[in-house]
């Protein structure tokens, strides 16, 4: 049975506390305080439960009765439907702008190109959030936790759907101000131009979002900012509830794989973590398998993983190889570089978790080029709804795993589609132009090389019978 209300209100920061994910140390953290890192041994924090305290329900399908309480603005929201399974916050102090009415939708024509049987392959339609993007199911987590304690300003580094998404939490809710750290040329029009219309303070650094991330960790340490970036175990919380709405979408169904683009590595990190807690629950009796894909321009953790060995390893990850290969890259001034902009990171700071996600789920990392992420961003748009170039990373992933035979033609696949077409344009016209100059400046040097499933607009002139002539053509 679900819990009313009224009980959850008295129970829940005592339920959660904070943990180091570090099995050797173990160390534990009352909810009500701020840390991205372990004080002890300086490793990443888990968000933990009481479970056996916890009203977690029986079955999955007592979510359901959830959708009746639609009136109810925690119940509307996607993420918050399923407070049962983040239970860190009393109902009351719950920020929520209506997140997570997202979509799972069976892609056929996808499926050919990625090489699945009909019926096998669905997109999971994260730009579908208010600010566009996967980032707000773990905004409405990190907000109400900042506003748990107190928090009058918040602040994040971003490739820009974070700080779209921080910007547009604090603009909607007036709770705090929003202070974003952003990579000067790095980010998108779409999402820069919410910052800005959000009225988020926009801090624009000489460098990319490596070095933001350096720095809006030690501003918010200096300055006593609320630090909203995945390292905010409280965000993760709410990102496992993408892979709550998949099994609901699924009729509560396992799916084989879930695909998911890898940049700061947060979100592989949160579906570890809720389908790990889904199995202790005794909610599902298997756990899909994840594929983490890369971009080849900003490929650390398919290095890491596939020439360098780094595992989890119950916990105890080799950091040796890990050290080395980050001096490397500093000694070469390596750069990430890639068109899919919202994942051009290096460095990402969820790493170890991210390993423990690829051990309990069985997890494989693959990388793909920009040529690859363009030709499948305009087949998820010509057979669907369309999404950014990093979210494309996933379908582009599922081919070649499907191409490698380790995804099987059979097999039922999800891919995550983390952000909004509208959020970069520029690289979705340049894609599809005849403009030989733009494609070259924008993705030639990309080492794209041709846009094979090109939608050219045909320039006409303003001539009736042209224009009539025009549409005939293009019809044979
Ligand atoms: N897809 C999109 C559209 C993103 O914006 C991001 C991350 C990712 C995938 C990667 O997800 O970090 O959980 O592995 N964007 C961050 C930002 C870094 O600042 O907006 P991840």
């Amino acid at each position: 049975m679900l819990q009313t209300a009224e009980k959850h209100n008295a129970a829940q920061t005592d339920l959660a506390f904070q943990r180091c994910i570090n099995p050797q140390c173990g160390a534990t953290f009352e909810t009500l305080s701020i840390r991205t890192a372990c004080d002890h041994c300086g490793d990443l924090l888990d968000i933990a439960y009481d479970w056996d305290r916890a009203s977690v329900p029986s079955k999955l399908s007592d979510f359901e009765a959830m959708w009746s309480q639609r009136n109810n603005p925690v119940r509307f929201s996607g993420v918050w439907r399923f407070h049962e399974l983040l239970p860190f916050a009393p109902q009351d102090k719950i920020v929520t702008v209506g997140e997570g009415q997202t979509l799972l939708q069976k892609a056929d024509e996808v499926a050919k190109y990625v090489g699945m049987n009909p019926g096998q392959l669905y997109l999971q339609y994260e730009g579908m959030n208010p600010s566009g993007s996967f980032k707000d199911n773990g905004m409405c987590a990190a907000v109400t936790h900042a506003g748990m304690m107190g928090a009058t300003r918040a602040a994040c580094a971003s490739t820009g759907n974070t700080s779209a998404s921080l910007a547009l939490y604090c603009s909607a809710t007036r709770a705090m101000q929003a202070v974003i750290f952003i990579g000067s040329g790095k980010i998108s029009y779409g999402k820069l131009s919410q910052a800005l219309d959000y009225g988020a303070l926009t801090i624009q650094i000489a460098g990319d979002f490596d070095d933001a991330m350096i720095r809006v960790k030690e501003v918010a340490q200096k300055l006593g900012i609320y630090l909203v970036n995945s390292v905010n175990p409280f965000r993760l919380e709410g990102q496992k509830t993408v892979m709550y709405r998949i099994l609901e979408a699924l009729r509560w169904e396992v799916p084989d794989w879930i695909v998911v683009p890898g940049g700061n590595l947060g979100n592989s990190s949160a579906f570890g973590k809720a389908f790990s807690e889904l199995h202790q629950h005794g909610l599902i009796d298997r756990i899909p398998r994840l594929a983490i894909i890369n971009a080849k321009g900003a490929n650390t953790l398919y290095e890491l993983v596939t020439d360098h060995g780094a595992k989890w390893n119950g916990g105890n990850v080799e950091m040796n190889p890990i050290t080395a290969y980050n001096e490397a890259m500093d000694r070469d001034g390596k750069r990430a570089d890639t068109i899919a902009s919202a994942i051009e990171i290096n460095r990402p700071v969820n790493l170890k978790k991210c390993l423990r996600a690829l051990e309990v789920m069985d997890g494989v990392v693959r990388e793909v080029d920009d040529q690859q992420i363009l030709d499948a961003k305009s087949q998820v748009g010509a057979g669907g709804f369309g999404c950014e170039p990093a979210s494309a990373a996933s379908v582009a992933g599922a081919k070649l795993l499907r191409s490698e035979g380790v995804i099987a033609p059979s097999d039922r696949v999800a891919c995550i589609l983390t952000g909004h077409e509208l959020k970069d344009p520029t690289a979705t016209v340049a894609y599809h132009t005849a403009d030989k100059e733009l494609f070259e400046k924008t993705l030639g040097s990309r080492g794209v090389t041709t846009a094979h499933f090109a939608n050219r607009a045909i320039p006409v002139a303003n001539d009736l019978d042209a224009i009539i002539a025009a549409i005939e053509n293009a019809g044979r």
